[in-house]
């Protein structure tokens, strides 16, 4: 087996050269960090689980014809991918008060929004991801306002296919985090969704007990991570090898 050319090795993915040009592999690790990498653990499986339950939301989501990178799963482990150039930006779509806004303005987990809202951070980990506005966006030319246009309408369009996937098998999706990246195909350039979409960037609360599915878990140390992953995995009918997180 050759080696294959590492293009980026991220925190929980690494993304190889892929088979053509224009196309990349996405490896989904088992590696597991929060607080930008204060706290990090292996946790068994976690890769696969993330790899089904994001192949399954993009199909999803091309089905209603949001372009996204995701071109095929290959196997347990890794996707084939179409290459972007990602806009450094982290689009964070919120429906439930939790995390960073309760914090920041005082208000109480668990108050659904009166409307989702959309905010942006930075994606610099040195400088801790800070929350930036649409105008720091225009002026530093990380998006042009045309871009931010298409971010907005397709991260509202997310959210709302999201919102009604969980809550028909019983989660409230509470708030998620999403990456897009430009696609250039001959002369023509579009934005479309990246990286991925799984329990690792998403807060899914149990709507009938309130349990936590996603990376909080893993966040404030309740254990049961991969379990809570394998959950939603299951709920959206997703059944990766026999046992939990099995490699087949
Ligand atoms: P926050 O409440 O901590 O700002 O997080 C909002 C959402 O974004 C939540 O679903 C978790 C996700 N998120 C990431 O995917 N990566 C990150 O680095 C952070 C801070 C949050």
């Amino acid at each position: 087996m050759t080696r294959r050319r590492i293009i980026y090795d991220g925190k929980a993915k690494t993304l190889y050269e892929g088979p053509e040009q224009g196309t990349l592999i996405q490896y989904f690790k088992d590696d597991t960090t929060a607080f930008n990498k204060e706290k990090h653990e292996i946790l068994d499986g976690k890769g696969v689980l993330n790899n089904r339950i994001s192949e399954t939301i993009m199909l999803g989501l091309e089905a209603i014809s949001i372009p996204t990178h995701f071109i095929k799963r290959l196997n347990m482990r890794e996707q084939l991918v179409r290459e972007v150039e990602i806009i450094p930006l982290e689009v964070v779509v919120r429906n439930i008060v939790a995390g960073s806004l309760a914090k920041r303005l005082g208000m109480s987990e668990g108050d659904r929004l009166p409307r989702a809202i959309v905010e942006y951070y930075y994606k610099d980990d040195g400088l801790g991801d800070p929350m930036v506005s649409e105008d720091h966006i225009a002026a530093l030319g990380w998006a042009a306002p045309h871009e931010m246009d298409d971010i907005v309408s397709m991260s509202i369009r997310i959210n709302d296919f999201l919102s009604g996937l969980f809550l028909a098998i019983g989660i409230r999706l509470v708030d998620f985090k999403l990456e897009f990246g430009r696609y250039y195909q001959n002369d023509t350039m579009r934005v479309i969704l990246a990286d991925e979409i799984s329990p690792d960037n998403c807060r899914l609360w149990d709507a009938r007990t309130g349990n936590k599915l996603d990376k909080d878990r893993f966040r404030e140390g309740l254990g049961g991570v991969t379990e809570a992953y394998h959950e939603v995995a299951q709920r959206l009918g997703i059944f990766p090898g026999g046992q939990k997180g099995e490699e087949s």
